[in-house]
């Protein structure tokens, strides 16, 4: 068994020490003005075309059908009516469902969101092509439910990933994130023999593969960079090169490799597509060595400016399940676990949770995102009885 005590001081000295320019204090005042800016977007959506004249009052299909919502994408449209409700932005009968008396939204106070989203972004660290993605998304979001406009084309203007970059990587949430991910990765170098098998799931733009791949340079290291998309592989080869490996992998639908052959599994942002958590867990767990470690990023709030943006990449295509539908989020149609709910699936499918950051009371909390790293056990005999 490691010194792990020394390990998690390590990691979370480490992570402090990136945003040390950092006011932390200011950072959940901009992340509630990107909320807010996001809540007025969604209503002025909803109100336009008089929709929701006073006096007017429909159930959430009839609102889906006047405004042409895709089927795809009709679960976001339930979450905006759930979200302005909880805000008090729209009015709904408790004993009928029926929505009425959604907030009306001025052109000056869309004007106003448009100022204190770049000022938000800028704040939390995101590059000035995040703050106009944000925007363009509000912009176009009669269109994006009704399917008429794909979010990747706001999201990666000529095949031109800087802004993804920034979202994943260029920003206080990130760096802080990605420098504990770094701390836990050297560790295991340090304590597992050579090479560290790591297998990445979701690389995407490589936000995190971006950090971790030059701290191990040193390090002997077999890094898998692995993508459900062939764009993002490509772009990985381009910018990482011959160092890595490289792989299609649909973490729904391909098999994970054989049993014991990776001593880390590295996710950011990417085990909520999973159609089902639990069962996920439990197929890392056994892909993963005895005493192999679980690094995952995720955020574990929604964030309203992702559910006017982001949350367009989220919808299934073709049919296809919707992540979440049978695990811990149905009937909710959250994509977002929250923090004791990723802890609760992580002890449920038999991992050792060790490192969960940042600390609940501290304001970088507020931003939603979160590192777990959990480990599997290094016996198997009582795995059995935790099957699902
Ligand atoms: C939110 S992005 C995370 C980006 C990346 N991890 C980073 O840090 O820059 C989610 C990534 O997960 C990938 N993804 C979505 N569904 C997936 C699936 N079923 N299996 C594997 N990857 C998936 C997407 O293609 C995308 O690259």
């Amino acid at each position: 068994m490691h010194a792990e005590s020394a390990l998690l001081d390590q990691v979370a000295e480490a992570a402090a020490a990136s945003i040390e320019d950092v006011d932390t204090a200011a950072l959940p005042g901009f992340m509630r003005q990107l909320d807010q800016a996001a809540l007025l977007a969604m209503a002025r959506t909803l109100g336009r075309n008089g929709l929701f004249r006073p006096g007017l009052r429909h159930r959430c299909d009839q609102v889906a059908d006047r405004l042409r919502v895709a089927p795809r994408h009709r679960w976001i449209l339930r979450r905006w009516l759930t979200v302005l409700h909880d805000e008090g932005l729209l009015h709904r009968d408790d004993a009928t469902g029926f929505l009425h008396d959604l907030r009306a939204v001025r052109r000056s106070e869309v004007a106003d969101a448009a100022a204190t989203v770049h000022e938000a972004a800028r704040g939390l660290g995101y590059p000035a092509e995040m703050a106009r993605f944000f925007l363009a998304a509000f912009d176009q979001l009669p269109r994006l439910l009704r399917d008429e406009v794909a979010v990747q084309t706001l999201l990666f203007p000529d095949s031109d990933l800087s802004t993804a970059e920034g979202a994943y990587q260029d920003n206080v949430i990130n760096r802080y994130l990605n420098a504990a991910a770094i701390e836990m990765l050297r560790w295991e170098c340090q304590h597992t023999a050579a090479p560290l098998r790591v297998l990445e799931l979701g690389a995407g733009v490589g936000g995190t593969t971006a950090a971790v791949v030059p701290a191990l340079a040193d390090e002997a290291v077999h890094y898998l960079f692995t993508d459900v998309s062939q764009f993002f592989l490509d772009a990985g080869r381009r910018r990482f090169g011959d160092r890595l490996h490289y792989r299609i992998l649909d973490i729904n639908a391909d098999a994970l490799g054989q049993p014991g052959s990776a001593d880390v599994v590295l996710a950011a942002n990417v085990l909520h597509n999973s159609v089902h958590i639990g069962h996920l867990l439990n197929r890392l767990r056994d892909l993963l060595a005895p005493g192999g470690l679980l690094v995952m990023i995720e955020s574990c709030r929604e964030h309203y400016q992702a559910m006017t943006s982001m949350q367009f990449l989220m919808s299934s295509r073709d049919g296809g399940p919707q992540p979440g539908t049978s695990d811990v989020r149905a009937g909710t149609d959250r994509v977002f676990l929250t923090r004791d709910e990723w802890l609760g699936e992580l002890t449920a499918a038999d991992y050792a949770p060790l490192l969960d950051l940042p600390n609940p009371v501290h304001p970088l909390a507020a931003l939603g995102q979160h590192i777990f790293a959990a480990r599997t056990r290094t016996t198997t005999d009582d795995r059995s009885s935790h099957e699902r």
